[in-house]
């Protein structure tokens, strides 16, 4: 692994690249990568990296992202497989369609999605600036908000805005909404509970609370909030609702903490297709290239601008 590892380095140096990886990916992944962020964080690497090559470590509807934002640089995925069931949810076709149905209405597409529903949108946003973006919308403005209806109702209820919502969502994070929250609740009851927008659960722990999100010791958070909470927190037990692959980052970040999934099973298989071996090999034979079409890419650009300025 040592001698991969080196080579990978190597070959790096010698083409100028950087590595970015989304908090998901494997741990291996993670410790060779230059930057390990969440999907805003990567993006804005993507944006000011003075790189010639980015190989993109997370899953295809991010490499995407990267190469509309560096149209000038050469952007690499280890495995063209690595989708995401949520971008899935909703095609270009179908955005069109319910635009006919709203043709008053702006368009709020969270980053999820392929560059094809980015093009039709009027503003992108990922989970740590969703509520933002719907902010900066004026109020008399109809938002059709998609593809998650977890996200989307959690800014709804952080906002008070009335928005319509694809009824799309993650097939990792909706089943965390399966989990007992309470019970989870009551065998850590000194823990801090980080949960994903995304989450099935995120909506569970919405109705309980009064205020929303003062849901004992529960905080909703993009999985880099996760990782700036835990930072600054006093805490020493954590109960994290969100794909596991973040909590290799978390156990470097506290490594006296304990940290829990709030379920085992939160593993997102998109993420894990990106390997060491598969990793080295696309640097090596520069593969597998993603970039867009000029005319979508060109269309897309603008909802990906409005999202990396609005933070
Ligand atoms: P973050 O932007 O919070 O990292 O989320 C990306 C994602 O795909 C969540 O499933
Ligand atoms: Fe997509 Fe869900 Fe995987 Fe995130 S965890 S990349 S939303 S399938």
């Amino acid at each position: 692994m040592n001698d991969l590892i080196n080579e990978i380095l190597k070959l790096k140096k010698e083409k100028n690249a950087v590595i970015l990886a989304h908090n998901y990916q494997i741990d291996e992944i993670q410790d060779i990568a230059d930057f390990v962020g969440d999907s805003l964080g990567l993006s804005q690497q993507a944006a000011k990296t003075d790189a010639d090559l980015i190989v993109f470590c997370g899953v295809h509807f991010m490499a995407e992202t990267a190469s509309i934002i560096s149209p000038d640089k050469k952007i690499l995925i280890p495995d063209l497989e690595a989708g995401c069931s949520l971008a899935s949810t909703i095609n270009a076709d179908q955005l069109r369609e319910w635009k006919l149905e709203n043709p008053d209405a702006l368009v709020v597409s969270y980053v999820n999605t392929t560059a094809e529903v980015k093009a039709e949108s009027d503003y992108c946003c990922t989970s740590s600036n969703a509520v933002k973006v719907v902010q900066a919308i004026p109020k008399e403005r109809k938002i059709l908000f998609l593809p998650d209806k977890f996200l989307g109702q959690y800014v709804i209820a952080m906002t008070g805005r009335e928005m319509e919502i694809w009824n799309g969502a993650c097939h990792v994070h909706e089943k965390i909404g399966d989990v007992n929250f309470d019970e989870a609740q009551a065998r850590h009851p000194y823990a801090e509970f980080l949960i994903h927008p995304e989450c099935g659960c995120s909506s569970a722990c919405m109705l309980k609370s009064q205020i929303y999100f003062d849901c004992k010791n529960t905080h909703i958070f993009s999985t880099e909030g996760m990782i700036d909470y835990v930072k600054k927190s006093d805490a020493d037990e954590f109960v994290v609702a969100t794909e596991i692959g973040i909590l290799h980052r978390l156990k470097k970040i506290k490594p006296d903490a304990a940290f829990y999934p709030l379920s085992e099973k939160s593993i997102c298989e998109y993420m894990k297709m990106i390997t060491v071996d598969k990793l080295y090999e696309s640097l090596r034979d520069n593969k597998f290239e993603v970039k867009i079409p000029e005319e979508i890419a060109r269309k897309a650009s603008l909802p990906i601008q409005r999202m990396l300025e609005i933070v």
